[in-house]
């Protein structure tokens, strides 16, 4: 695959959710008709939150074999699981919590152990869940962009370079209130398919920006191009705000 890139503006965050739900259920079961198994990575925020529940929603009719689906996170927040903050908890109590009982395979960040300990274990539960040589190739991998262009937590600032070796690492970030564990860029640019999913007016500077501007290398989000994958920007009418000549769904 080339490296594609797609922009979709829908109009308004459910109608977002509602397509970003198409696009998880499509690429679900061509990687387990492919690969026998559908490998997807979730970011956390409140973004995603309609797009957890409009998959549960659908996920029953659709047929889904929840059994061959393996479940991760793009990054996560160093709480418990079950603390308020937890991206794992976001996808529990949105997602998990409404599937049938044989729900997906869970591969989560374990945020309760120190920093650097989680990451290195979540790096260990990486190279067992892909045991191909080279870096672990998800099959979807959902981000969000802060209002400053942070994706999952590679926050500006992050040197694209650093990490060499790393699939995740423990970020310790000025202004977020706990230390992360993140996936690096190099791990999200072997995707097959990534796809940020951003919605609201506080995002549409960064977004064209990001989209349109003449700078994207200075936010994270900004660098995440799968060379080998699809790129697609699932934006509401309101984050596409500031974008020019673009068509709205
Ligand atoms: C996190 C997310 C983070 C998020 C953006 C957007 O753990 O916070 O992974 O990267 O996607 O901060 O967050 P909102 O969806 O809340 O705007």
């Amino acid at each position: 695959m080339t490296g594609r890139k797609a922009v979709e503006v829908l109009g308004s965050p459910e109608l977002a959710a509602a397509r970003g739900t198409e696009l998880f259920l499509a690429s679900a079961v061509d990687a387990i008709a492919r690969a026998g198994r559908f490998t997807v990575a979730f970011s956390g925020g409140s973004t995603p939150v309609p797009l957890f529940r409009r998959i549960a929603e659908q996920a029953a009719g659709s047929g889904l074999a929840w059994g061959k689906v393996h479940l991760f996170w793009s990054d996560e927040r160093c709480v418990p699981p079950d603390h308020p903050d937890s991206n794992y908890r976001l996808v529990r109590d949105n997602l998990l919590e409404r599937l049938p009982a044989s729900g997906p395979l869970i591969h989560r960040i374990p945020g309760e152990l120190p920093p650097e300990e989680a990451a290195r274990a979540y790096e260990a539960e990486l190279a067992q869940s892909f045991p191909c040589p080279g870096l672990p190739e998800f099959d979807m991998i959902w981000l969000g962009a802060g209002t400053d262009g942070h994706t999952a937590s590679i926050f500006p600032g992050t040197d694209p370079a650093a990490f060499p070796g790393r699939t995740a690492v423990a970020v310790h970030a000025a202004g977020a209130r706990h230390p992360r564990v993140t996936l690096t860029l190099r791990v999200i640019n072997n995707a097959r398919h990534a796809v940020f999913l951003v919605t609201g007016k506080d995002k549409a500077e960064v977004v064209a920006e990001i989209l349109q501007g003449k700078q994207r290398d200075r936010y994270p989000a900004g660098r995440v191009a799968p060379a080998g994958g699809t790129l697609t920007w699932l934006l509401d009418r309101e984050a596409a705000g500031r974008l020019v000549g673009l068509g709205i769904k």
